[in-house]
């Protein structure tokens, strides 16, 4: 990409935020990139390091702070009126001077603001205040970031070599002094895979998911055509989490079938998943009050439920080599009816031409702790072929950096 100058950059913030106005779907992305452009081209290089290495990593520092204090907590409970520095040092335990220093950097980073004397609240740091958000921010602080800061010595003992795909002695093995894998390191280290967990259920909240309105056609695609004989299995979530696609699709489904004076979904849903995973699923909630059925599956032996309509694999194949990525298909491939069932890849495919932050920002992270990467189309399509399967469509919407890879039996 072509840098811009200030003018043009200003011209397309204009056209963005009048789309944004009209509620233009990708508008507010495309005013937050372009923002962004304008700040790289404004700054000065003092401003520039002043930003990136003392502003922005005492942010997060600080916030990670703020979920031990509790801080976006106590600014929340004092609503409108807002709280002073002494209440809060109090309430926060956190001495009053370094209470008002840590804090005014939140204001000057736009996290709370300051007014009238007392600091207040605002929607995102009220958002950050929820469990999830708290145990994602320790997720991020204390599982990821480690492994980016360990990138320039890493990759100086590699001579500037990736990592092969898939390798155990990556960047995050090295920070974390760990010889497991990832997901194996989760389970071995509590509580980091209940952050995990919560970090996964909110990381693209607020974001178009694949079976809204104007991304893939569901009912097109999945309900039309759907056999309801025997109990028929809708959709299966592999690998899907905590269940928060599935929990949002049946909601959703369930809804718009409503409307039409039906009751229920066409078919089961099932959410499947590691076993402890799925264990703290049923732990979270009577098990009659899942809003979908939940199954404990290795996604690396066969796939139990045959003949489902479609088996979704959201930000999976991603986590794990080609290899892996072929083995954990070809145990799915067993399972599937011929021109009915339908593989769902919700992934990132990249592009060479115009790579979006979400995207840049995503494959490093996979490179920092699994060692390996973000796929383009060819490479998604060799990775299907090489399984015994062949890409139907590509459904994409604008701001939303996953796409939905509708696939096939070859
Ligand atoms: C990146 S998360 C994606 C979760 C969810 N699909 C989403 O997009 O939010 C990867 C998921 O794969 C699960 N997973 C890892 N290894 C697995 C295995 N061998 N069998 C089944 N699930 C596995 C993890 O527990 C985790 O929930």
């Amino acid at each position: 990409m072509a840098s811009q100058s200030i003018s043009a950059i200003l011209e397309h913030i204009a056209s963005a935020g009048k789309a944004y106005e009209n509620n233009e779907p990708g508008s507010k992305e495309a005013l937050i990139d372009q923002s962004r452009a304008l700040i790289a081209s404004l700054e000065i290089p003092s401003e520039f390091l002043q930003r990136t290495f003392w502003a922005e990593p005492a942010l997060s520092a600080i916030i990670r702070l703020a979920v031990d204090v509790k801080l976006f907590q106590y600014l929340e409970d004092a609503g409108e009126a807002g709280i002073c520095a002494n209440v809060l040092s109090e309430k926060t335990g956190v001495d009053v001077v370094l209470l008002q220093r840590l804090a005014r950097h939140l204001v000057a980073m736009y996290i709370i603001s300051f007014h009238h004397g007392t600091f207040h609240a605002t929607p995102l740091s009220n958002s950050l205040a929820r469990e999830n958000y708290q145990h994602s921010i320790s997720f991020c602080y204390d599982a990821a970031r480690p492994s980016f800061n360990g990138f320039p010595s890493f990759f100086q003992r590699t001579q500037y070599k990736s990592p092969p795909l898939g390798s155990l002695s990556g960047p995050f093995q090295e920070a974390h002094k760990s010889q497991l894998p990832f997901f194996e390191w989760l389970v071995a280290t509590p509580p980091h895979l209940q952050y995990f967990d919560s970090f996964m259920s909110v990381y693209r909240a607020g974001k178009p998911n694949w079976f809204d309105p104007g991304f893939y056609p569901v009912t097109e695609r999945l309900i039309d055509g759907f056999d309801a004989s025997k109990q028929g299995v809708l959709l299966v979530d592999v690998g899907g989490g905590k269940g928060h696609d599935v929990a949002a699709f049946v909601a959703q489904h369930t809804c718009s079938q409503q409307q039409q004076q039906q009751q229920h979904l066409p078919g089961r849903v099932v959410l499947q998943d590691r076993e402890p995973v799925i264990a703290s699923v049923m732990a979270a909630a009577k098990a009659n009050e899942l809003p979908f059925e939940a199954q404990a599956h290795d996604f690396f032996t066969p796939q139990p439920i045959k003949g489902a309509r479609a088996y979704l694999l959201h930000s999976i194949l991603h986590d794990w080599s080609d290899e892996d990525g072929i083995k954990i298909l070809e145990n799915l491939v067993p399972a599937l009816q011929r021109d009915y069932s339908r593989v769902l890849l919700n992934e990132i495919v990249v592009s060479e031409e115009k790579p979006t932050l979400a995207v840049t920002s995503m494959d490093l992270m996979m490179l920092a702790h699994f060692a390996v990467r973000e796929r383009t189309e060819a490479e998604w399509k060799g990775i299907l072929e090489k399984a015994g399967l062949r890409i139907v469509n590509i459904y994409t919407y604008p701001g939303v950096a996953e796409s939905l890879i509708e696939a096939e039996l070859a």
